[in-house]
């Protein structure tokens, strides 16, 4: 997938934008949660985001359990133990600035009828998430926030964060759950990065990521010898004791169990206060040797937290009121154009070094032909930039506009850069693009993304040497891995024997890879690794994934090559969560010859390009040639979930409704497959008896069922 974001040119069709909104926040999620390796500023995301909630707000029949509105953050990777949040972790709504923060204040005064609050103000640090459990005082469980709900278990590095206590002191109770967030200082990270610099290494991008990666990497020496830190900011479950009455009160208990709680904390009556100590942390956020990107503002009582309650995955008695991006002005020396996976050609702009918020920035991503047009960019011009939090800056646009003496508006080339084919640019695409599949930039981009780690996880074999195996001519088809020999690693300069036997392990490893790590390390476009779970979840091989029709995969129902249009059964047939244009990428990449060939080679190589699914006993599968369709909106979980537990009993479940199907799932608004159902006589299940039949699934035979 390209970084940018093109727009998908069906604006009008709701579906298709919300699933398009769907896989670039799926997508950007796994680059900035698991990847600590953000591609777009957190203002695009959260316009992204926006986008999505006003969308599903406006109909609600899209709305779903699955939808990154609903899922927080990251999901947890498996390079981990996964470990269940019993109390979620959640986020935070944001004010942008003092209207946001009163709007906030008058909501909460409005919920609370009018009763006066006390708000404790912290800083809002810009780190990663953990949850701390202790018993008995000592340290047993540091998990990540993951997507919320899961996280997962990096005990062995947050044992190494020094401000981490092992053992608590004071009058702790037998149980205790505390969460904070763990940085590193920018003073190591500026330690970290002169090294790399000495070295001739690339810089790391920001603290946050690169202290986030270090939580998330598998040697605690490593966190060790960074000097990672945290601040605590909630006491969560006090085992046996009361909770204290007030946040102020717990932020008090923490410090005295032994727990690092930032000194700017405060607590006050007035919006004015709360404003006052915003604009005095805003001064002052560079003299810190960490980086805060605004003010926590949290109702105090927990009285009235708990009256107050939440909104979806956000307290309704906290916000977050963000500092403003930092900007700077800088030359714009060049834009260079590289080539993506998908052969996107995307811009970069080269910039003078310019010191924004406590990074050296270089570079700043720049989106397609047309928005550095539209923003009026050109080579030479004074630009300012914007490097909101943590991620690769933006060009607002020109900080000065001289009359004269101005370079050439900006073209692209007519020609890939890397491999001189023409370059295509398709109508409502926003992007242009090398057509040349065996283009080598964009075959570079494939095998990085194939032995990345949400991918085939194949450690040792990184960018350099996929640079090397390609230039020595060792690999020109992912499937060139499996073949590659100690002989021929060892005699490639600086590839010792450990390395070379690492590296050869690792790719004997990545044969056995759940299916779902396959798909998306094949890299279809759409394809991460949330869809391709969702894959995995219908299909057993891409043998059977490549049999699939494209009203089977997006549910267009029809021939009609019209998705959706007009059809009430939008949201029900397919899978849910892949929309039509993720569907027809998928249909697009299986039908192509070239690619199928990489398959049949990696089958050769005996990777495993199917799931290995436990056996199920005759006995567990009581629903045995029994056919559902589950048709619209239960109330206990999602249609995906429905399919699941259908299928995990043993029955089949199809999108469309025939005589053949056994049995109709009806949630409320069913609309036209009930209607079906009723015409060709097929029983209907209201989910009250769907949900007893799933407790007694052998009761199938003897259903009590409504007809209409
Ligand atoms: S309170 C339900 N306090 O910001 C309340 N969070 O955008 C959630 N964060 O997930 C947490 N400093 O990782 C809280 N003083 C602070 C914080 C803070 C940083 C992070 C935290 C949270 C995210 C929400």
């Amino acid at each position: 997938m390209s970084t940018s974001i093109p727009d998908p040119g069906l604006d009008g069709n709701p579906v298709e934008r919300a699933g398009w909104l769907r896989d670039q926040l799926w997508f950007h999620n796994e680059r900035y949660y698991n990847d600590d390796a953000p591609v777009i500023s957190d203002s695009q995301y959260d316009a992204l985001m926006q986008e999505l909630r006003d969308l599903e707000a406006a109909h609600p029949e899209l709305r779903s359990a699955s939808s990154p509105t609903q899922i927080i953050g990251g999901i947890a990777s498996d390079r981990f133990p996964q470990v269940q949040h019993p109390i979620p972790m959640l986020s935070l709504a944001n004010a942008f600035d003092r209207d946001g923060l009163e709007a906030w204040h008058r909501r909460v005064t409005d919920l609370l009828d009018g009763q006066p609050f006390r708000m404790v103000a912290e800083l809002k640090i810009d780190g990663l998430a953990v949850r701390l459990v202790y018993r008995e005082g000592a340290f047993v469980l540091g998990a990540t926030r993951g997507n919320g709900q899961t996280g997962e278990d990096v005990t062995p590095n947050l044992r190494e964060v020094e401000s981490i206590p092992r053992s608590l002191h004071g009058d702790f109770p037998a149980d205790l759950e505390v969460r904070g967030e763990v940085y590193l200082p920018l003073d190591s990270f500026q330690r970290m990065n002169e090294e790399r610099a000495r070295n001739g290494e690339p810089l790391y991008a920001n603290p946050r990521n690169t202290g986030a990666g270090t939580i998330r990497q598998l040697d605690p020496e490593v966190t060790r010898s960074r000097n990672m830190q945290i601040w605590t900011y909630s006491l969560n479950d006090a085992g046996d004791r009361p909770m204290p009455a007030g946040h102020w009160e717990a932020l008090e208990r923490l410090q005295s169990y032994g727990f690092c709680v930032n000194d700017a904390n405060r607590v006050f009556d007035t919006v004015d206060e709360v404003c006052a100590f915003y604009d005095e942390m805003l001064h002052r956020r560079h003299d810190w040797n960490y980086e805060a990107d605004g003010v926590v503002v949290k109702v105090d009582s927990l009285t009235q937290q708990n009256a107050l309650g939440f909104a979806g995955r956000e307290p309704r008695w906290a916000i977050a009121y963000k500092f403003p991006a930092e900007r700077a002005n800088t030359r714009l020396l060049d834009i260079i154009i590289n080539v993506g996976r998908t052969g996107s050609l995307n811009p970069q702009a080269i910039l003078e070094p310019v010191v924004v918020s406590g990074a050296t920035v270089q570079h700043a991503s720049l989106h397609n032909e047309g928005d550095i047009n539209e923003k009026d960019i050109r080579v030479g011009d004074m630009v300012t930039i914007q490097r909101a939090g943590d991620v690769i800056p933006q060009i607002i646009g020109p900080s000065e506009m001289p009359e004269e003496g101005r370079g050439p508006v900006f073209r692209m080339p007519e020609h890939c850069p890397e491999c001189g084919t023409t370059v295509v640019k398709e109508m409502g695409d926003a992007v242009h693009r090398c057509p040349n599949s065996a283009c080598p930039a964009q075959f570079f981009e494939s095998l990085k993304h194939f032995v990345s780690r949400g991918a085939m996880d194949i450690d040792g074999l990184d960018e350099q040497w996929c640079r090397i195996l390609i230039d020595q001519g060792l690999v020109s088809d992912v499937s060139d891995l499996y073949h590659l020999t100690r002989e021929q690693l060892v005699k490639l300069d600086r590839m010792g024997d450990n390395l070379a036997t690492r590296i050869l392990d690792n790719i004997e490893a990545s044969k056995k890879r759940p299916l779902a790590r396959i798909l998306t390390a094949l890299g279809i476009p759409g394809v991460g690794t949330e869809v391709a779970q969702l894959l995995v979840e219908r299909y057993a091989s891409i043998n059977e994934l490549g049999e699939a029709g494209i009203d089977e995969l997006a549910g267009i129902g029809n021939s009609s090559g019209f998705p959706y249009a007009g059809s009430e059964e939008l949201d029900e047939a397919g899978i849910e969560g892949i929309g039509p244009r993720t569907a027809e990428s998928i249909i697009n990449y299986l039908q192509t010859v070239r690619n199928w060939e990489t398959i049949t080679a990696l089958r050769d190589a005996n990777v495993q390009l199917w799931q290995e699914l436990a056996p199920v006993a005759e006995s567990a599968q009581p629903w045995k040639g029994q056919t559902f369709v589950i048709t619209g909106t239960l109330a206990s979980m999602t249609r995906r979930e429905a399919e699941g537990r259908v299928k995990a009993l043993g029955g089949a479940t199809t999108s469309s409704v025939s005589r053949k199907t056994n049995w109709l799932v009806a949630g409320e608004s069913a609309g036209s497959k009930l209607a079906t159902a009723e015409r060709l006589g097929v029983p209907v299940l209201y989910e009250s008896t769907f949900l007893l039949l799933i407790d007694n699934p052998a009761n199938i035979g003897s259903a009590t069922f409504e007809i209409l």
